[in-house]
């Protein structure tokens, strides 16, 4: 296949098999209609972006959207306000415009309340903000933006942009909207973190891109932008912050950087030579047999899933774990509850339930979150399975 973004070529190098939605949380009546798909992931040999072969089509009657709030976990929280603090300090003037791509439940812009901001989503959860515009952030959207109050001195946008397609019209849309000395920062999950700890769980339909630091500068340059500064961020297993300028900008917004090292670029960690892509789907063989392995040691007892995650879809699938292996799924997320995993049919219940019929052992799907799951689940007294990091611990 050609790469989506440049047109080279895409080389496969992992194959996760036949996968149903990470999101498609389904209904008995459903079980029969169940869609799969094929999960596999190439890179492109001219400008090494990671990316996924086959898309789901948009609109897939299974792809419901069960909106994680990002105010419901206190460490993302946390994590948003040292990003407003940072960009209130070296990047946004008072008068500046904030724009923010993926508005989500509007925890992040809630930092700059004081300021001129606006959020861009199709499906941002409150309903009666005047700041929100509903749709998704396209070259059209960002005229009408630059039209009726002007351009953007910040544009951020956090998980996100690995999420779209059309990365070229993002970009084109970024070019239009970034006033001449703005930046754009968003982070995603960042491939190399993925590839050293294996965490072949953050590799799913919805995301369509797995960033590296070449692979951005690849893309910024193709629209006239340029990758200034990439600091590695400690959430969603690892992720990369890129920040991007206008390519011809000499009067750059960001003030001198405080910490230094905060601003040296990461190194160019993706190479297209064999080491770095062959052996990741053995290392993922060997990790799927691990798995299998620690589960089959804990049989006759009772084992269940904390946090029904779109990560957990490839895992749990990949991995053939079932209703044998695992009793049920717990997560706080209302609308998962009642219904069954993707793929799998293990029943999501709520936490109530895990809390008044413990198990022995609890695989963490939700590891992103361990800090935060451990500290409120203090009172479990079974084992704890976690799997993530390429090792194992029970
Ligand atoms: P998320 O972090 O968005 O992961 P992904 O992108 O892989 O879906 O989702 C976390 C899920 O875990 C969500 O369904 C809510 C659930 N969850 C709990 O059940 N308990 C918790 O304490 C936390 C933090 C999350
Ligand atoms: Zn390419």
């Amino acid at each position: 296949m050609n790469c989506r973004v440049c047109g080279g070529e895409v080389k496969q190098f992992l194959d996760l098999g036949k996968q149903p939605i990470a999101n498609g949380f389904l209904t008995k009546r459903q079980f029969s209609k169940e869609f799969f798909y094929n999960l596999k992931v190439g890179v492109c040999a001219e400008c090494a972006m990671v990316q996924l072969i086959e898309l789901v089509p948009p609109g897939n009657l299974f792809g419901k959207n069960y909106p994680f709030k990002t105010s419901s976990s206190y460490q993302m929280v946390k994590h948003q306000k040292q990003l407003a603090d940072f960009i209130k300090k070296h990047a946004l003037e008072y008068s500046g415009l904030i724009v923010e791509i993926g508005y989500n439940d509007g925890s992040f812009l809630k930092n700059f309340k004081d300021y001129r901001y606006i959020g861009v989503d199709p499906s941002s959860l409150p309903k009666e903000n005047s700041h929100i515009i509903r749709e998704f952030f396209s070259p059209n959207v960002g005229n009408f933006i630059v039209e009726s109050v002007g351009q953007a001195q910040v544009i951020v946008s956090l998980n996100t942009l690995c999420h779209i397609p059309n990365l070229n019209e993002l970009f084109e849309a970024v070019n239009i909207l970034l006033e001449p000395g703005g930046v754009l920062i968003f982070e995603d999950p960042y491939w190399d973190s993925i590839k050293k700890d294996t965490a072949f769980d953050q590799i799913y339909d919805e995301h369509v891109y797995y960033f590296s630091v070449t692979s951005v500068e690849k893309v910024a340059e193709q629209h006239g932008l340029k990758l200034v500064a990439a600091t590695w961020q400690p959430v969603h297993g690892g992720s990369m912050r890129y920040f991007v300028a206008k390519a011809t900008t000499r009067t750059f917004i960001l003030k001198p950087p405080e910490v230094p090292e905060a601003w040296t670029l990461i190194e160019k960690a993706t190479s297209l030579s064999d080491e770095t892509f062959n052996g990741f789907q053995d290392a993922i063989d060997r990790k799927r047999r691990a798995l299998q392995g620690v589960l089959a040691t804990t049989e006759g007892k009772r084992t269940v899933g904390y946090g029904a995650t779109s990560k957990s879809t490839t895992l749990l699938n990949y991995c053939n774990i079932g209703r044998d292996q695992l009793e049920y799924i717990t997560d706080t997320t209302l609308a998962k509850q009642g219904k069954y995993s993707p793929g799998q049919h293990i029943p999501i219940v709520s936490p109530d339930e895990f809390h008044k019929n413990p198990p022995d052992y609890t695989l963490l799907l939700a590891w992103n979150h361990q800090a935060e799951i451990m500290e409120k689940e203090k009172k479990f007294k079974g084992g704890w399975i976690h799997y993530q990091r390429g090792g194992w611990q029970v």
